[in-house]
């Protein structure tokens, strides 16, 4: 009997863990028979989107099915040209706070069974593009500024995905770091900066996840648009063995030649370039061959027979998500993004007592969420605000919501919670949005700090803003993120002490927007003052390979709150370092002792100092990182595996990664500026180093 019970759930589990597809030679070969037996205007059809924008074109005459897509990436957003309700995970920038594999694998699994719930074949995410100016709008989406938590990052949310049987698409590549302007503005960079920055969660998305889709951007890279750019799609992306599809962002094609011949497979929303008419031109003057559709209905079709599509039914399964356990899911990874950025005298946890805890803000009783085509219905069309939350805190808590600040409320309150931030029109995709937060915001603060001086402050922010006003004043800051349909029910359990904040910055929060210094040539305002400029503008990310914490102590700023900060209620110390040759590369070692008062989970990260170089190189980089629970007075052994690339830069005479070979040293610590101990370590050339 007991097995009887056992078995579904073993299956289920067994589901879930079903490997990440992978394209073959027999789906290579598939692919190719279907190719060979295809009509030029069918290749032509099958190479964009339907008219109603998220679907394929179908070849029923060839058993070639019509294929689903959605956005992506917190949620499964649309399906069929309509919104639709589906589990609100927390947005990318809470996800990259989490500093979690594990919970964001769970994040990405619990989207591939909602897709598969909803009939949907393909998700539109992740979105890694890092994060260089508070300013762009789509911060909240993506994962930060650094590239190796970046790419870690994908890589488990992909698998996730993936492993349902649906198919991730890893976006916007390339140098998609700004909302303004984002169809006319040309992101350029050198060949370095481009590698060590802004490719490399793109390429462990490809080496380590097996990534299925990719969508280029709207932006153009060097001058050219990025749907149409061969250097990125056939040089860099194919070269690293990328054999799945490549789409177009939905209307970021703008010729038809251009199309063909970049290297992109697929147009999306609909055929504007690839229409019969204009390949059909294009075939008969030469300037295109039917070898260069062929090419691109391969690697369709490929990926599609890797997945199953061809075989399978694509209906809709409702039984493939348990929406009880994706709230769970969504619960388990809220509770990890949050980063407390301030706690004085200890004001967290609050203390439950018979004095009220008011809480009030115009973030308070709302679902916040950026906007545009990342924007998530939650599944119950309401989700648990942050207010619904801290109103069923429980155990002797009493708690007061109000729709302004009262001041006879506020007098007498414990603790006053105020919730700030945007909203899905004030930080949205097609637009910056503005350093501040929005509508008398500070000014809110400022009068709760009149009547009482234990002020909590809670923000949804896809990034830095300007607490400049009050943030001295207050006793604690929380960001919060978006933090998806559960956000409400994680925050109580963090307010209340149940749960100890982990998150930790995945971005410098420098403090002031001009402290930043790629601020300097991050483009906010057009350079060329005339609308009907007849050349593109551009953007110089000048600041080259110094982005975020790399740039601290090249430029000398220091900022607010480092990458890789975060408070818990409770404190640790490190010790006993060993790095020993392993494998491909180094182990490091250490031990953390929680030395506070609580039970809580430390991030432990890693970077790596550099040997003397032909290249100025930032003083640190992260190379690894691990979250772990420690108890209270417990300590807890960390091993985390340093390969080849931790030491390597790109080197652009070569076009290649270098290693020098010399003393390199090991930093380890609780983040970027706090770094506890320190191991030197000698770095032969090769694959073999040795101490
Ligand atoms: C966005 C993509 C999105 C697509 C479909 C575009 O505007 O840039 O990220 O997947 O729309 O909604």
């Amino acid at each position: 009997m007991k097995k009887l019970i056992l078995l579904p759930a073993l299956l289920a589990t067994l589901a879930a863990f079903a490997a990440n597809p992978k394209i073959t030679q027999a789906h290579k070969d598939r692919a190719a028979a279907l190719v060979a037996k295809m009509t030029v205007e069918e290749k032509i059809d099958l190479i964009s989107g339907k008219v109603d924008g998220f679907m394929t074109h179908a070849i029923p005459r060839l058993g070639i099915p019509s294929v689903r897509m959605a956005d992506g990436p917190q949620g499964v957003r649309n399906v069929d040209g309509r919104n639709i309700q589906s589990t609100f995970y927390p947005c990318g920038m809470s996800a990259a706070a989490s500093w979690n594999r594990e919970a964001v694998w769970k994040m990405g699994a619990g989207i591939g069974s909602a897709a598969k719930a909803h009939g949907v074949q393909i998700m539109l995410g992740p979105g890694v593009n890092i994060y260089r100016s508070a300013l762009c709008g789509r911060n909240f989406e993506y994962y930060g500024e650094d590239p190796f938590l970046a790419g870690e990052t994908a890589a488990s949310y992909i698998d996730g995905i993936q492993q349902q049987g649906v198919m991730a698409t890893i976006k916007h590549f390339a140098l998609n770091n700004q909302e303004y302007d984002r169809h006319g503005t040309s992101s350029n960079a050198d060949e370095r900066t481009i590698n060590e920055i802004y490719f490399p969660a793109f390429r462990k998305a490809v080496e380590k996840a097996d990534v299925a889709a990719v969508m280029t951007s709207y932006n153009l890279v060097n001058g050219m648009h990025a749907a149409e750019n061969p250097w990125l799609v056939k040089e860099n992306l194919r070269a690293w063995g990328f054999e799945g599809i490549v789409m177009s962002d939905w209307t970021s094609t703008y010729s038809t030649v251009g199309f063909l011949k970049g290297g992109v497979d697929f147009e999306m929303p609909r055929n504007y370039v690839s229409n019969q008419e204009a390949v059909k031109a294009l075939l008969e003057n030469g300037v295109v061959t039917e070898a260069d559709l062929d090419d691109k209905c391969q690697h369709i079709l490929q990926a599609f027979a890797a997945y199953g599509f061809l075989d399978n039914s694509l209906e809709a399964d409702p039984a493939a998500e348990d929406p009880a356990v994706s709230r769970q899911r969504a619960y388990e990874v809220a509770l990890e993004g949050p980063v407390l950025l301030k706690n004085e005298g200890n004001i967290l946890p609050l203390k439950p007592g018979k004095k009220p805890i008011a809480v009030l803000g115009p973030n308070a009783n709302v679902m916040a969420c950026g906007g545009g085509s990342g924007w998530v219905n939650p599944e119950d069309g309401k989700g648990v605000t942050l207010a619904d939350g801290l109103l069923h805190m429980g155990k002797g808590y009493k708690v007061e919501l109000l729709g302004s600040p009262k001041p006879e409320v506020l007098t007498k309150a414990a603790a006053v919670v105020v919730c700030l931030g945007f909203d899905r029109l004030s930080e949205t995709e097609g637009s910056d949005r503005k350093y501040t937060l929005p509508g008398g915001q500070d000014e809110l603060v400022e009068s709760v700090l009149k009547y009482n001086e234990n002020v909590i402050v809670v923000v949804n922010s896809g990034g830095e803003f300007d607490l400049s006003r009050w943030g001295e004043k207050v006793k604690a800051i929380l960001l919060d993120w978006y933090p998806g349909q559960e956000g409400g029910n994680a925050l109580a359990a963090i307010i209340s002490g149940k749960v100890s904040p982990s998150g930790r910055l995945p971005f410098t929060f420098w403090g002031a927007l001009k402290s930043n210094p790629a601020q300097k040539w991050y483009k906010a305002a057009p350079q060329h003052p005339s609308k009907n400029r007849d050349r593109y503008d551009f953007t110089t990310y000048g600041e080259g390979v110094f982005l975020g914490y790399r740039g601290v102590e090249h430029f000398g700023v220091k900022p607010l709150y480092p990458f890789g900060y975060g408070l818990t209620y409770s404190s640790f110390e490190y010790a006993d370092a060993s790095v020993v040759p392993a494998g491909d590369g180094f182990d490091v070692s250490f031990s953390v002792r929680n030395v506070g008062p609580v039970a809580a989970k430390e991030v432990a990260q890693v970077y790596v100092a550099p040997a003397k170089a032909p290249v100025l190189r930032p003083a640190k980089e992260l190379k690894g990182y691990d979250k772990q629970l420690i108890g209270k007075g417990a300590s807890q052994r960390f091993t985390i595996h340093l390969g080849p690339d931790a030491f390597r830069y790109y080197d652009e005479a070569a076009h290649d990664w270098k290693t020098v070979p010399g003393e390199y040293k090991i930093l380890i610590g609780s983040s970027s500026a706090d770094i506890r101990l320190e191991v030197p370590v000698r770095v032969n050339a090769g694959r073999n180093h040795g101490i």
